[in-house]
């Protein structure tokens, strides 16, 4: 089944707007990343800044190493709702700390990234510190950028210029030779989004013409996030040669931290329409707001595809489909249907796991989409969780 296209459960049966994800579909993503997991001998991480659905972290931990954080609350809410269900390590990388962050983060990390060798150089006595009245180890790790474009939407391109993320090779000679690498066993990047396993073999050029003297001296290599591997088409073997290589080269072990490929295509947004509105083309007003329930389709922008639908002018009946808010831009795109949509009809926008219950928000006051799992094996659509007042209000004081 095409994910993109397709929905196996009835959007009668919840009550909208509502994200439902399809645990088959994940568990499809999830037996590729293993295989991959598998096949190149690396660790695979759940990047929660994209999916943190924690009801479906006990079947995730069956399949993943464990998460990558970006924050103390991400990072707790790995230690707590991934890490005891087996195979938890948590990762954090932020680009930049305060020591409250360190703090909470020696509880709830067992890797800790940092984005300059000044971060490194503050912070390094104190996880030690604590780490050892706790009688553990966190590892240390820090982040290169490889100064090397996919041609990625900018806003999305770590390595564009000016880029905050990640220390150059210029800066790494004079830093490194101050703070030095006592401690320091990872090596991480970051540089694609959504691209396939080409755009990894420069980008692993790049670093190791950048980074050759640097490289023998780590435990492990971080390839980051962005490979697109649960898509259709994605080049799994090449990703797999890629890692087994860069293993065999550098004597090191290799961490992938993806969040769409785990999600992909996984998750649907059910929505109402509450009215059809005329202006220079019939406007759907969905119980959905674009901006509060799906910002990247502003943010980066895109075009969601909703079941049923076509581009504008391709079927009978074309319209734009737009949310209750104030906002003028509250509009999903343009499409075309078979007939009219009328109030009451249903709305199933595809692929809305990743990035979308993770950057929900209230703006107006708009109700947020309730979360519920639904499973083929038995065709029952579990709602786990609603919103209400009490969660807008509780943002504010
Ligand atoms: C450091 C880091 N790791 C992992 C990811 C996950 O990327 P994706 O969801 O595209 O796989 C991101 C995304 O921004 C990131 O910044």
């Amino acid at each position: 089944m095409d994910g993109r296209t397709e929905f196996r459960f009835d959007p009668l049966a919840v009550q909208t707007p509502c994200c439902v994800v399809d645990e088959g579909l994940l568990k499809a993503n999830l037996e590729l990343l293993a295989s991959v997991r598998e096949r190149a001998g690396c660790k695979v991480l759940l990047a929660l800044k994209c999916f943190s659905m924690f009801s479906t972290f006990p079947l995730l931990a069956t399949a993943l190493d464990g998460v990558c954080a970006s924050s103390p609350h991400e990072a707790r809410l790995g230690r707590e709702e991934f890490a005891p269900h087996g195979g938890g390590e948590i990762h954090t990388f932020a680009a930049g700390y305060s020591e409250a962050d360190i703090r909470s983060l020696c509880h709830t990390s067992d890797h800790l990234v940092f984005n300059s060798f000044a971060q490194l150089a503050r912070f390094r006595p104190l996880v030690a510190e604590l780490a050892g009245a706790q009688g553990r180890t966190i590892e240390l790790g820090i982040r290169i950028n490889p100064e090397h474009s996919e041609g990625a939407v900018p806003v999305y391109d770590p390595c564009a210029p000016g880029s905050r993320l990640g220390v150059r090779r210029a800066q790494f000679d004079a830093q490194h030779n101050q703070v030095g690498l006592d401690g320091v066993t990872g090596l991480h990047w970051h540089n694609l989004c959504e691209q396939d396993a080409d755009c990894l073999e420069r980008t692993i050029a790049a670093v190791e013409a950048g980074f050759a003297d640097v490289l023998p001296r780590m435990r492990y290599v971080n390839f980051g996030g962005g490979h697109h591997i649960t898509r259709p088409g994605y080049d799994v073997d090449l990703l797999v040669s890629l890692i087994i290589r860069f293993k065999e080269r550098w004597g090191v072990e290799v961490y992938l931290e993806p969040g769409e490929a785990v999600a992909l295509n996984a998750g649907f947004l059910v929505t109402t329409v509450l009215d059809v509105v005329q202006a220079d083309l019939p406007v759907v007003i969905m119980d959905s707001a674009v901006p509060c329930h799906m910002p990247d389709v502003i943010e980066m922008p895109y075009r969601p595809h909703v079941v049923g639908s076509g581009e504008a002018g391709e079927k009978a009946w074309t319209c734009r489909i737009g949310g209750p808010s104030c906002l003028a831009g509250d509009v999903a795109g343009e499409y075309s249907f078979d007939a009219p949509l009328e109030t009451g009809d249903r709305l199933v926008f595809t692929d809305m796991a990743i990035y979308s219950m993770v950057k929900t928000n209230t703006f107006n006051g708009i109700q947020l989409p309730g979360i519920a799992l639904f499973t083929p094996q038995t065709g029952e659509v579990a709602t786990l969780r609603r919103f209400g007042y009490q969660d807008f209000r509780n943002r504010l004081s």
